[in-house]
This record gives C-alpha cells, sequence and structure tokens, in this order.
C-alpha cells in the first residue's frame, strides 16, 4: 500500500473541500430543513468532473482514480452527505456500471450525459419486499421478443425525481432465480412509469428519495445491459464498488463531525479553561481521530485495490462496515462534546449524527457487509 498521493489526486481534494465550504456549507441546514434537493450545486459538481469522475473522458468523464474519487466524497460528505449521496449513486452505481457493462450504444446514449452531469442516474434495485435479500425480485420484465414489459414497485430510490435515467433489475423467468433477472435502463417519461411519494426522511434529508411505478413499460431490447440473465450480476458487482462510495461518505461525516468537535473544544470554556484542556475531552478527540484514520486507510485501500484491477469486494465490505460504525459513533461523540450545542442545528454536528445513520443502511446494511466479508473468507 502506498498512500502517498499524487499531485493530482491532492489536487482534486483541495478542489473538493473548496467547493464544499463555498457552495455547499452556506444552505446546507436550510436544505436539510426544507427537503430540498441541491440541484444548482450538483449542476456545478457536474461542470467541475465530479459526476463521472472515474469515467474515461471519451465517454464524457473525468478519467480519474478511485483514490481521488475517495478524497473528494470525504470533503463533500464532510459538509453535505445530501449532496454526496447523489455524487455517490452517480459515479459508482450508475456511470461505472454503464462503463463496465453497457454497450457502445448505450454509452454513448446515456453514460455520455451522465458522466459529463448533464443527466442525473437512479440505481434501482430495493423493492417494499427485497431490501437485503436482493434476490427476490418481484418487480417483472415480461420478455416480449424486441422488448420488455416492466411491471412493479421499487422502494427507496436515491435520485428518485431528480435523474433521468434509471438501472432497473427486474425478474424475467422466476425459474432461474437470480440468474433470471435483468438490469434494464428506463428513461423518465416512458409510458407507465410514474415517480411516486418522496420519503420524509431522518437523514440525508436534501437528497430525493422516491418510490418509483411501473405499469407495462415497453423497454426495448437494447436497453438491457449485459446478456439475458446478468442483471443480478450486475447489481452485486456494481454495488462492490458503490461500497467504497458510502465508505467514503462516511468517513467524510465522522471526519466533518470531527474536525467542528475539534474546533468547538478549542474554543469553549468550562471550569475556567477551554474545554480541550479536560483529559475526558482529550480522551474522545484521540478516540476519534484513531477510528478515523483506520477508516480512511479501509477506504483507501479497498480504493487502490479497484484502482489496480484487483478483486475488491471484501475490501469495500470491509471499508464501508467500518467506516459506518465510525461514523454512527463518532458523531454521537461530537454532539456530547459540543454539549445544549450540539443538539441544536447551527452547530451542524446533530445534523451529521442524523446523516450518519443511513451509512449503516443502504447499498447494503452493516449484516450485508459480515456476509460478503465472510463468504470471501470462507470460500
Ligand atoms: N460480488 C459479486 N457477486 C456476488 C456478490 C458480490 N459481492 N455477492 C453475491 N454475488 C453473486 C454470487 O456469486 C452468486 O452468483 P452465482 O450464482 O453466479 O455464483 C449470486 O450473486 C447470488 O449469490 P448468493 O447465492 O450468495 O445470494 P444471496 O441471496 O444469498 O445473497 C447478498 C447475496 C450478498 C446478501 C445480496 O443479496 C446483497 O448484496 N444484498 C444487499 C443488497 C443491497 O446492497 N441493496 C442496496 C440497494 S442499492 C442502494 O442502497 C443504493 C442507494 O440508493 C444509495
Amino acid at each position: 500500500m502506498n498512500f502517498n498521493f499524487t499531485e493530482e489526486q491532492l489536487a482534486v481534494r483541495d478542489a473538493a473541500r473548496d467547493f464544499a465550504q463555498k457552495e455547499l456549507l452556506p444552505g446546507v441546514i436550510e436544505r436539510d430543513e426544507k427537503q430540498q434537493f441541491p440541484a444548482d450545486q450538483i449542476k456545478q459538481l457536474g461542470e467541475l468532473g465530479f459526476m463521472g469522475m472515474m469515467v474515461d473522458p471519451k465517454y464524457g468523464g473525468s478519467g480519474m482514480d478511485t483514490v481521488s474519487y475517495v478524497l473528494a466524497m470525504e470533503e463533500i460528505s464532510k459538509v453535505d452527505a445530501s449532496t454526496s449521496v447523489c455524487m455517490s449513486v452517480n459515479n459508482s452505481l450508475v456511470c461505472w456500471g454503464l462503463e463496465k457493462y453497457g454497450s457502445e450504444e448505450q454509452k454513448e446514449k446515456y453514460l455520455k450525459p451522465l458522466a459529463s452531469g448533464q443527466k442525473i442516474g437512479a440505481f434501482c434495485l430495493s423493492e417494499p419486499e427485497a431490501g437485503s435479500d436482493a434476490t427476490s425480485q418481484r418487480t417483472t420484465a415480461e420478455d416480449k421478443g424486441d422488448h420488455y414489459l416492466l411491471n412493479g414497485t421499487k422502494n427507496w430510490i436515491t435520485n428518485g425525481n431528480s435523474a433521468s435515467y434509471y438501472i432497473v433489475m427486474a425478474q424475467t423467468d422466476p425459474e432461474k432465480k437470480h440468474k433470471g433477472i435483468n438490469a434494464l435502463i428506463i428513461e423518465k417519461g416512458m409510458e407507465g412509469f410514474v415517480v411516486g411519494k418522496k420519503e420524509d426522511k431522518l437523514g440525508i434529508r436534501g437528497s430525493d428519495t422516491h418510490s418509483l411505478m411501473f405499469q407495462d413499460v415497453k423497454v426495448p431490447k437494447e436497453n438491457r445491459i449485459g446478456e439475458d440473465g446478468f442483471g443480478f450480476s450486475f447489481a452485486m458487482n456494481v454495488l462492490n464498488g458503490g461500497r467504497i462510495g458510502i465508505a467514503s461518505q462516511a468517513l467524510g461525516i465522522a471526519s466533518g463531525a470531527m474536525e467542528l468537535a475539534l474546533k468547538y473544544s478549542q474554543e469553549r470554556k468550562a471550569f475556567g479553561v477551554e474545554i480541550s484542556k479536560h483529559q475526558a475531552i482529550q480522551f474522545k478527540l484521540a478516540d476519534m481521530a484513531t477510528q478515523i484514520e483506520a477508516a480512511r486507510l479501509l477506504c483507501l485501500n479497498a480504493a487502490q485495490k479497484k484502482d489496480a484491477g484487483e478483486d475488491f469486494s471484501q475490501e469495500g465490505a470491509m471499508a464501508k462496515l467500518f467506516a459506518s460504525e465510525v461514523a454512527m459513533k463518532q458523531t454521537v461523540e461530537a454532539v456530547q462534546i459540543h454539549g445544549g450545542y450540539g443538539f441544536v442545528k447551527e452547530f451542524h454536528v446533530e445534523r451529521l449524527m442524523r446523516d450518519a445513520k443511513i451509512t449503516q443502511i443502504y447499498e447494503g446494511t452493516s449484516e450485508i457487509q459480515r456476509i460478503v466479508i465472510s463468504r470471501g473468507l470462507l470460500k
């Protein structure tokens, strides 16, 4: 492992940090309160090349590596996890999946606008009765010769309303179980496709999470990704990469909370001195820094393996498992260090604490990460 960043990687990190401070911080509390999608900020991120970071420039991307993506995700997530989840889904689940497994026509038509940030994408696997148990897809894609007829409902879809293109997993041949699932590209506006209710969430309230309904949606065969029955494998492989993105989001939430707690502890006085002079606070800060550094190393390790073309599924799951638990625990500690101020919105840490929880749930719960890791060990 070599964690000496290149000049380019450091420039990406600094650009993301700068953007987060200048463009995301000013309205972040209000967007959280009003559940307002950061449309302008996402547009700007697209212009900066952050929506298709790892995509080849010939398809509208920035041609960066996964390490740069981790660095950018951490900086954006320190300030606004609602923006970073949109960025992460578009980068890892949609663009990376299309570039790796899509046809040349799909890349021209869908990847180019997604990677350049002109359009936003969504990844649709979860259903009312198929969350962790992803093989139990109830959405059906009936084979009608030159097209599929898509019927069903998807739940908790990030970018549910703001997306223009959706990758939808659906069962074509139930007898084949997971080998009968297909991944189809759906366009907003296709007849029979309805964006359902927006979820009123505990955290990442600025992101737009919706249910989606499909009723007899005619999907051309050329919109299928890969061979017939490749959909589940597609989803699993794409999620392996997505977990590095969410691990980095969790890392950013934790390190953002730590930066705030560190600053506050050097300003706030109690018992005649800054609270940072009390050992009770020093120990908390030391534990925070240690845990966060360990989470960062796991994220970078998974990213380096991916960049080297090695199998990174276990490392990605380890990074997500550990970083999301660190985010949850350390944001609670950051609130504690802030005392009463930590419980009110203007000090930001209560939002980071609420945002942290989802990192233990989406793109596979902590329990799913343990399944992925233990299966890797036992195979
Ligand atoms: N990478 C690649 N392939 C994998 C894989 C992985 N991590 N995990 C399983 N597979 C493959 C298996 O090799 C197997 O393929 P073959 O039959 O060809 O060998 C196939 O998938 C089925 O595997 P299992 O028999 O192990 O399936 P299972 O039903 O026991 O469960 C699971 C597998 C890992 C639990 C899987 O269902 C899973 O990952 N569930 C969680 C789903 C998830 O993360 N959902 C998140 C939704 S997306 C989201 O949150 C995005 C967002 O909006 C932010």
